[in-house]
Parts: C-alpha cells; structure tokens; sequence
C-alpha cells in the first residue's frame, strides 16, 4: 500500500472516493459538513433518511455528491463525539478500509486523520493510520490456488491534513508506521505458516534472512552439537522426540557506535507443539502451529528496529524445536540439568516451554542487558486468567513493568500484571531434582513465571505470557502479529531515556 498526506478542501480533491467520519446522532465531522456546504445539502439529506447514525464502526457509500471533484463518498461511523479516543479511532480506520476494499475503489484520501482525539497530534494519528490499514488489508493466502477477491483492493490511501504545516511530520509519521506495520505483519505471516513448511530451520533461515537484508543485524545459529556443548540439556530434552532439528537462533542488532549495553528479547519458538508424551487432546491442536508466536514477534520486532535505525543495541534470542512424541522423546519423571546448572524433573512434558526459555534465558546473561524481555505462548490457564484482550505481564523490575504497561496502553496492544511472588515458588518443589517443571493446576500462569524466574540473576526482566492475544482461533483464524506493537513501542521509547 501507497500512503501519503496533503492539505487541502476535501470537494476539491479529484479522487475515486474520500472518506470522512460521522459522529453518533448524525453528526457530521468537519470534513463532511464542507461537503455537505458545497452539496447544498446532499448528504444530510441522506442521514436524515436514516441510513446511517454514525454508530462506530457503520459506513455507508455515496455516490454522484453534487460540486465535489471525487467519485465517491465514505462515511465511516465514529460514534459518539465525547467518547471518540485511541480505540475508536482505530476502529473507524480499519472499518473505513474494509469498506474500501470490498468497492471498486484503489486510491482513495481520508480525512479521519482531521479529527479530534484527545492528547493525540498528528503523528500519532498517521502513524495509527497506517499501522491499522496495514492490519486491516492483511491477508494470508500463500496457499490458496485461486485468488479470493480479484477486483481492485485499495492500493493508496492520502492521509488529509487540516494545515501544510503538519506535512513534514506526517511524512515521518507515514515511515514509522509503515516499519512497524512491516514487523507486524512478518509476525503474522510467520505465525500463519503452517508446522510442516514453519520449522526450527525455516525460522533460522528467516533470522539469516534478516541478516541479509539489513546490515546492522548479524545473526548465528547454534544447531544441537553447540548447544550440547554449552550444556543446554533442558532445551534438547524438547526436541528429542523430534525430526526436525533444534535451533538456537540467535540475531544482533547493532544500532550505537559506542557498544553500549543491549535489550535483549527472548522468543518461544515451538513449531509445533502436540505436548509430547504427555500428548493434547485432538481438538484444535493445529492452533499449536502459533506455539512460535513469541519467536515471530522477536523477528518482527528486529525488523522494525532495524527498518528504524533505531539508535540503540537490541539481541534477540529464539530458541526453536517441535515438541512431539516418539520412542526418544521426554517421559514424564525425566530429570534434565539446564545450562544454569540447575536440575529440573520433567512431570508434563507438555510444559515445554519454559524448557527452552529457561536455557535461553541463562545464554542472554552474557550480553549483560539493560533489560531481558521473554516472550512466549506458554499458558493455556493464561487464557483462563485474561482471556483474548490483555497479554500476561509477570516482572521482577517494576519501572520495567510501568514501561511495558504504558507502551501497551499507548499501541493498544495492551498487558496485564499479574504477580510472581515467591510464595507461589513452592508450588515447584520436587522430591528428586531442583525443581519441577510444573507446579499443579492453581495459578499456572504465575507458577511458569515463577519457573523461569530462577533463571534470572539481577536481571531487570519481564515475562510476556502471549497465549490468549498471539492469534485468534476458530473460524477468525489468524496470527495477530502481537506483541509487535507493544515491543517495538517499547524499544522506541528507550531511545534517548
Ligand atoms: N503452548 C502451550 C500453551 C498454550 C495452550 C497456549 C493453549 C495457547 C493455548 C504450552 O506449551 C502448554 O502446553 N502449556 C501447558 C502447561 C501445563 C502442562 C502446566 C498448558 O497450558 O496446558
Ligand atoms: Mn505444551
Ligand atoms: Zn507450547
């Protein structure tokens, strides 16, 4: 998708369709209400017929509005004036695409960035604008034969400002978004991939690939001898009853010249996970292809970064196998020693990957980060806990955590504290080895963060428990591309912090 900005009367632009908001009790936005001057009243007429409210999220087209120079007119729903902020914004904006996309239209302005949201600029709403067409255009269909929709889908989108002055700064705004959305939507795309095309090796070509492409990454990849030999013994203890090889993938970006400390972020990259011996019921168990979603949000992430130039050091560490059982695979009772050391006593082999994280988590020490984020579909009783709306936000750093709830709030991409206190840590005891690698059925979110934060020294750590918001399953099934928004906003805000 093409995107730009200009200024100017909305009758006066000569386009195939212009899109403007309607507020609840047909309350026109200032855009329309030009256009409904020059129209001599044209679309107030139609309101008044009832066929749209300006409920958010409706839209209707207009054809032939009378002294304006465009083909057509979009009005988008917005709601109620008062209450139109950060998510109804977003709302309009992907419901306008949609609409957009199902007309024969391919080039349209929308004057939605001219509106009001509250404490939000500009740039803000640009760069919204573009994150949030991008999300709504997107489609996976690399395997179908056929193309679904042939007729014209929407190929630019002029964003219309209300002054010149504020081009420049939507021009920047227009490149922020599109690196981010191009993060997202390699997160998605990865995650759609189904679990015999998306293997440990697929995503490690795809880390190389980065390397490729963008001069500031480096990235290596230990296969099962070099970590044998750092002793990750809980990792390969995953990909025993496994084909296809294990990998550790790991991708450096280099954004200051100084060397100074990185972030580092850890992504589960489960290809798929059956659970193993202690295998899943059949029932959907295709979903746990998006068992690497917190590996493809790493990439993605890095993909922004780099895309960004972003001035600051960022490692990203994904630890990658299929959790499958076999007659070399895990068996519950199983004791493995983690690279840390530490000895664990397998009872599920279902929880695998806290395995992995936990080997993952002891390899970043060694860039000694300003802050190690993991991210990982690791619990279903996440799901329990929160449902689809908010990832799982377990911390030992609570300015860390203030910083990762405030950029979900700002993307929308939002999370959701829960604690990982250490009266919860017993739930782990084992008879035989240091620990368990479950601790029972209460609090199974908090019991895995707690596993994994014994592999943290005095790291300032953050655990995101992305179960519930990675993908949507069912019938809408489909990668989110999240946390993306929240990781990369995140990352932008340390610049210069
Ligand atoms: N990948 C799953 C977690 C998961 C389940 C994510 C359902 C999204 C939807 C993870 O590896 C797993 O199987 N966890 C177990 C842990 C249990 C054995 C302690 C779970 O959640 O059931
Ligand atoms: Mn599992
Ligand atoms: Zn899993």
């Amino acid at each position: 998708m093409e995107y730009g900005a200009k200024s100017g009367n909305p009758e006066k632009q000569r386009v195939p369709c212009i899109v403007v908001g309607v507020f609840e009790r047909r309350k026109p936005s200032a855009a329309l209400e030009r256009i409904d001057q020059v129209s001599d009243g044209y679309i107030g007429g139609i309101l008044r017929r009832g066929d749209m409210d300006g409920k958010a999220g409706q839209t209707l087209l207009v054809h032939n509005v009378p002294n304006t120079l465009c083909d057509r007119v979009l009005l988008v729903g917005c709601g109620r004036e008062r209450d139109f902020d950060d998510e109804r914004f977003r709302q309009a904006t992907r419901a306008a695409v949609r609409a957009l996309n199902r007309t024969g239209t391919r080039d349209a302005i929308s004057y939605l960035t001219d509106l009001n949201v509250r404490g939000r600029d500009v740039n803000w709403k640009v760069k919204e604008t573009v994150i949030h067409t991008e999300e709504a255009s997107y489609r996976f269909d690399r395997f179908k034969t056929k193309e679904a929709e042939p007729e014209g889908r929407l190929r630019s989108l002029i964003m219309g400002l209300e002054t010149r002055r504020d081009l420049a700064a939507a021009e920047q705004a227009i490149d922020v978004g599109v690196a981010i959305s191009k993060g997202v939507s390699l997160a998605r795309d990865l995650g759609n991939l189904p679990g015999n095309v998306c293997t440990p090796s697929y995503l490690a070509d795809q880390g190389l690939q980065l390397a490729k492409d963008l001069p500031a990454i480096e990235t290596k990849v230990l296969d099962e001898s070099d970590m044998e030999a750092l002793g990750m013994g809980a990792l390969l203890s995953v990909a025993k009853g496994s084909e296809q090889p294990a990998k550790l993938i790991v991708m450096e970006y280099t954004g200051t010249k100084d060397g100074s400390r990185p972030y580092v972020l850890v992504g589960k990259g489960v290809t798929f996970d059956s659970g193993g011996i202690s295998i899943k019921p059949a029932a959907a168990m295709d979903e746990m292809k998006y068992d690497m979603c917190g590996a493809a949000s790493v990439l993605g992430s890095l993909l922004t970064v780099a895309t960004l130039k972003l001035p600051i050091n960022v490692i990203g560490i994904i630890p990658s196998s299929e959790n499958l059982p076999d007659g070399k695979a895990s068996k519950p009772g199983d004791i493995v020693t983690s690279m840390s050391g530490k000895t664990i006593e397998i009872l599920n082999t279902d929880a695998e990957g806290r395995l992995l994280l936990c080997d993952a988590l002891t390899y970043a020490q060694r860039y000694e980060p300003v802050t190690i984020i993991d991210i990982a579909t690791l619990t279903g009783a996440c799901v329990v806990a929160l449902g689809h709306h908010a990832t799982g936000l377990f911390s030992n750093t609570p300015a860390l955590t203030k910083a990762l709830l405030h950029a979900g709030e700002a993307t929308g991409d939002r999370a959701w504290e829960l604690p990982v206190w250490s009266a919860y840590q017993k739930q782990l005891d084992s008879p035989f080895a240091d620990m368990a690698n479950v601790g029972g059925r209460d609090a199974g979110s908090i019991t895995a963060a707690c596993f994994l934060s014994r592999f943290v020294e005095d790291d300032h750590w953050a655990h995101l428990d992305i179960a519930g918001t990675a993908w949507h399953g069912g019938k809408r099934k489909n990668a989110t591309g999240r946390p993306v928004l929240l990781l990369t906003e995140y990352l932008m805000n340390q610049v210069d912090a």
